[in-house]
């Protein structure tokens, strides 16, 4: 009996839309911010979990990682619905590409990273903690989730970076060249934040001041949207917010912050 099949897949089956290269933008960070992990990995083992109706991302995913990291890394595709699962098996390409019914449990697998896209997004708010202690419980030592959230061509996209401890991270990402205002990524939060964009709340507060920032760094619209991010993004981290990273990954139009977010200012008083 394979280890999938000894355990009960937990989780629901919903809607399985995907398109290819819809998840570029987080594969481009993983593989600039958890290649390390990979490379120290006795077990070089990926879990994409939820891949949908087709597996085109686990694909991409496996080729970049394997490309840009570790030839041997092993993908396992995840699904919940065992007719997504039969539909996968002509993309394998054993033993770097394989694909197994599996739900949050992970099927017994101890990835070392699991990316999970557009899968909380169909569950309930209240539903989302349980599956983050489910999914990082069965992690390898040191291993970690990747949990996001993006529109349909992956324009923009949000994520958390959970270990054993929790969040650790929030990234915003988008495409620069058809972003009218930052404001956009508050309907591709992941789901634990989605409902939170409300004043009082911190991620609230995120948007509403990076929105600001892009409105202050207009004037550099003119040398192209990827540097009013670049100054924005600087503005951001001048006027106190923790930004992380360096330059290199703002220019991919992401914005990258520790999590717990810092509590809401209060607005200062009317004069
Ligand atoms: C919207 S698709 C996302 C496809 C792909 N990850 C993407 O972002 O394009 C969500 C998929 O997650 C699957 N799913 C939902 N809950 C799951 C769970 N607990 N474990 C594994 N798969 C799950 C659904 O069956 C569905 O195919």
């Amino acid at each position: 009996m394979s280890g999938a099949a000894r355990h009960r897949p937990l989780g629901v089956v919903t809607r399985g839309t995907t398109n290819p290269n819809r998840l570029r933008r987080v594969d481009n960070w993983i593989v600039a911010t958890c290649a390390d992990r990979l490379v120290a990995a006795a077990d070089p083992l990926v879990v994409d979990l939820g891949y949908g109706a087709t597996p085109v991302t686990a694909v991409e995913l496996r080729a970049r990682l394997a490309a840009a990291v570790r030839p041997d890394v092993r993908l396992v595709g995840l699904e919940i619905d065992p007719a997504r699962v039969a539909a996968a098996a002509p993309a394998a390409d054993p033993p770097g590409l394989t694909f197994a019914r599996g739900g949050f449990e992970l099927a017994g697998l101890r990835p070392v990273l699991v990316r999970a896209f557009n899968v909380l997004r169909q569950y309930d708010e209240s539903e989302v903690a349980d599956a983050w202690r489910t999914m990082t419980a069965a992690l390898a030592p040191g291993g970690v989730l990747v949990e996001g959230t993006c529109d349909e061509l992956g324009r923009l996209a949000s994520w958390l970076l959970i270990d054993a401890d929790g969040p650790r991270t929030l990234t915003l990402a988008a495409k620069l060249t058809t972003l009218g205002s930052p404001a956009e990524l508050a309907e591709r939060l992941p789901k634990a934040l989605i409902h939170r964009n409300v004043p009082g709340e911190p991620v609230h507060d995120l948007i509403r001041a990076l929105d600001g920032a892009w409105q202050t760094a207009a004037p550099y619209a003119t040398f192209g949207p990827r540097q009013r991010w670049l100054r924005a993004v600087t503005h951001l981290k001048n006027t106190g917010w923790p930004v992380l990273a360096t330059p290199t990954r703002w220019r991919q139009g992401e914005l990258t912050l520790p999590w717990p977010l810092p509590k809401p200012h209060p607005d200062p008083p009317h004069p």
